[in-house]
């Protein structure tokens, strides 16, 4: 039995300039399937089994190639990867988690959550706490804030994979001699003159589909303008301020009275709106950081070299928001397989493996350490530039409750983008969610 490789830990650190390549992390591990086959057939009888469950990401790698990667560094526990639907089917992907984790049979052994589902995981006793195994000196490689984001009731109840936060994505060879703009005004301007002159058939794209990301991108709007759905104290709700409803009537004002944003948007989520933009259609995008691989990939893109990355404008007398999200490890509290859970998720978070998912799938480290690593400015420059961005990002409200409470943005924010009645359906959602918090 080959030796677990203890350089790749959640506890260990990434020394100066031994950054491995990307040949060298897989280290032979994606060879020809026929020899990976050979190696497990060897090595199976001793290894343990376990599952491992993750909404589907991908860049110019996949999670399930990370995952051979692991099988192959050692052999003592074996992963079989179940590929679940991507990340901006979130409802679903909860969905299916919940009847899984529900059951305690211990299956999925290992999981990723949604920053916004901690709470409840660890709140229904369905995550494990890792305390014990990953105690302060572990804790405190990673950025405080993810840690906290980790930590429910004062357990840590998730391992953190990478940070999220939403930016605008602009095109270098658009903006006339104009600065990136910085407030909502000032897109609008850029946008509309770019529309009118031809040069884009769009001139901002962001998602409005009633889905988790349409409440993302509410959260950036509202917060720009210095407004929040939720007071710090978890209980009042401010969905109905002023502030709120400025915000999403300048959400739809996109549509129909700037004309900067195609009626589109209300179907689209991350995917549908990323296209045309790396299609070379659109001017500004609001997205998450996985675009810009895609962006610089002349395979799948015809503005490379093109896209600037900023963050978001805000309102008069507001600030840039940036929604926080990102993708943490689980370890399943009715698993039967705890060390080795524990092994594959201390592998996972490890720098190497940080560095290897934010160079090849454009996911941002939560380790300070890799974050300033050469090697991740070199192949994702604008991650370091925005490092204030991914740190500073505002969360979605956080309660165990999330599951409803998203549920209720979701249709009333559509409804008020559709319709118009911005201040009716914002008042609406404001009884229900306060309804749903208070219990
Ligand atoms: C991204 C974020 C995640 C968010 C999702 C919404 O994957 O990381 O936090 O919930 O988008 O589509």
């Amino acid at each position: 039995m080959s030796k677990i490789d203890s350089s790749n830990r959640a506890g260990s650190r990434l020394p100066a300039g031994s950054c491995p390549g990307r040949r060298a992390f897989l280290g032979g591990a994606l060879g020809t399937a026929a020899a990976f086959g050979a190696t497990r057939r060897a090595r199976g009888a001793s290894r343990t089994e376990i599952t491992f469950a993750s909404a589907k990401f991908f860049g110019k790698e996949t999670v399930a190639q990370v995952v051979e990667a692991y099988n192959a560094s050692q052999g003592r526990v074996h992963v079989t990867y179940v590929e679940l639907p991507p990340p901006s089917e979130s409802t679903e992907v909860h969905q299916l988690l919940v009847q899984q984790l529900a059951r305690q049979t211990g299956s999925p052994d290992v999981f990723t959550q949604d920053v916004i589902w901690i709470a409840e995981f660890a709140g229904a006793g369905w995550a494990l706490p890792l305390d014990q195994e990953l105690g302060a000196d572990v804790r405190k490689q990673y950025f405080p804030g993810v840690v906290q984001a980790c930590t429910w009731g004062g357990k840590l109840t998730a391992l953190p994979w990478f940070i999220d936060s939403g930016m605008l994505y602009y095109r270098t060879d658009l903006l006339g001699g104009a600065a990136v703009p910085e407030t909502w005004d000032e897109l609008v301007s850029i946008a509309q003159s770019v529309e009118k002159s031809g040069r884009a058939r769009f001139g901002f794209l962001w998602q409005g589909k009633q889905a988790e990301v349409l409440v993302c991108d509410l959260v950036e709007f509202i917060a720009s303008n210095g407004g929040a759905i939720l007071a710090p104290d978890g209980k009042t709700v401010l969905i109905d301020d002023e502030k709120s409803v400025q915000a999403v009537q300048f959400m739809r004002d996109t549509i129909t009275r700037y004309k900067i944003s195609p009626q589109d948007v209300l179907s689209w989520d991350e995917e549908p709106s990323r296209r045309p933009f790396t299609g070379g259609q659109a001017a500004f995008l609001r997205n998450w950081s996985y675009v810009y691989t895609i962006a610089q990939d002349p395979k799948a893109s015809s503005v490379v070299g093109k896209v600037g990355v900023a963050p978001l404008p805000h309102f008069p007398g507001g600030r840039s928001a940036a929604c926080l999200g990102g993708y943490q490890y689980g370890v399943n509290a009715s698993t039967k397989n705890r060390d080795a859970a524990i092994d594959f998720v201390s592998w996972m978070s490890s720098p190497a493996t940080q560095l290897h998912f934010a160079t090849e799938l454009g996911l941002a480290p939560t380790r300070p350490d890799v974050f300033d690593e050469p090697r991740l400015a070199e192949s994702q420059p604008f991650m370091q530039k925005l490092k204030p961005v991914f740190l500073g990002a505002t969360p979605r409200p956080v309660t165990p409750k999330y599951a409803q409470v998203t549920l209720v943005l979701q249709s009333s924010v559509s409804r008020a983008l559709a319709d118009g009645n911005v201040k009716q359906a914002l008042a609406g959602a404001k009884d229900r969610i306060s309804a749903i918090v208070a219990t």
